[in-house]
């Protein structure tokens, strides 16, 4: 599969190849949405840079005639030193932790805001002098519906994409200028490992069967009653970073079935 990321894989999908000559950097890319988004960069035509703590990354980077970095973004001693040259970068990397406040062990606090905030600051702070040197960057942030609405039980991942939002607009303030656009996309529950490693602990939270979470916790809130597929989210960062969306900046770009329109 090596070389996916040529002309001939994007007319296979019928979609514009419009990133050629850029080089784009997406976090947590071994799986879900980070793995959906780089094949889909790829597909445009970009050179994709794929980081994970996961090994996988290798293998996946190598599917798409790509690079892949196994890096522990939570290490933010080593990413205030990364070098790092981008004209994309995809914040996606996140991890999940349904529990009661009372109960909700701080370090887990800690290592969720660090994933999910500040490694974004350092890689952000590693590819922007290079992105404004060349006059054009498009930065994608992996949101999500909690980035606009809480949910009882994740207060770390709430606080963290309620926090992603705010440093988007930052971005969007300070590299809009230059020729730099910062978006986010907003999805509801997208059907990856993260969400079904999340199904027990919903269970046990609620007390209700695992069989039970997906139509009861989960679906409740969307106008639309299913998962988003990971290439759908790919397909809203492809837009973010295509001539169509130039004018696009310090947006959220919610994808979730209508339920922050309640
Ligand atoms: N799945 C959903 O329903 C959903 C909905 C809205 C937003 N999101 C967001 O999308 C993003 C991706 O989620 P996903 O569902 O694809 O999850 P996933 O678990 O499938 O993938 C997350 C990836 O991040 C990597 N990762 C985790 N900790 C890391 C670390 N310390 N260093 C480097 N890599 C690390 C994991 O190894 C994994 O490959 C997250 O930010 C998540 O909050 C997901």
């Amino acid at each position: 599969m090596a070389g996916n990321g040529d002309t001939m894989g994007a007319q296979t999908v019928g979609h514009e190849t419009n990133l050629a000559g850029r080089t784009a950097v997406v976090t947590g890319a071994a799986s879900g949405i980070g793995a959906a988004c780089a094949r889909r960069l790829a597909e445009d035509g970009a050179s994709v840079v794929l980081l994970d703590r996961d090994e996988r990354v290798v293998e996946a980077a190598d599917q798409l005639g790509g690079r892949g970095l196994v890096v522990d973004l939570t290490d933010t001693a080593a990413l205030s030193t990364m070098e790092l040259n981008a004209d994309i970068l995809v914040n996606n990397a996140g991890i999940q932790h349904v529990s009661p406040i009372e109960q909700f062990p701080p370090e887990r606090f800690h290592q969720i805001l660090t994933l999910m905030v500040e490694a974004p600051f350092l890689l952000l702070r590693a590819v922007l002098p290079g992105m404004y040197e060349r006059g054009w960057g498009r930065v994608v942030h992996i949101s999500s519906v909690h980035g606009m609405r809480a949910s009882a039980y994740k207060s770390a991942y709430v606080a963290a994409k309620h926090a992603t939002e705010g440093l988007s607009k930052t971005v969007a303030l300070e590299g809009g200028p230059r020729g730099v656009t910062s978006n986010t996309v907003c999805p509801a529950y997208v059907r990856t490992p993260l969400v079904e490693g999340q199904i027990a602990a919903q269970a046990a939270t609620h007390q209700i069967p695992e069989t039970e979470v997906v139509e009861r916790i989960m679906l409740t809130e969307p106008a639309i009653k299913r998962l988003i597929e990971p290439a759908e989210v790919a397909a809203a960062v492809s837009y973010l970073c295509s001539p169509d969306a130039s004018f696009v900046n310090g947006s959220s770009l919610v994808v979730d079935g209508g339920w922050s329109a309640r």
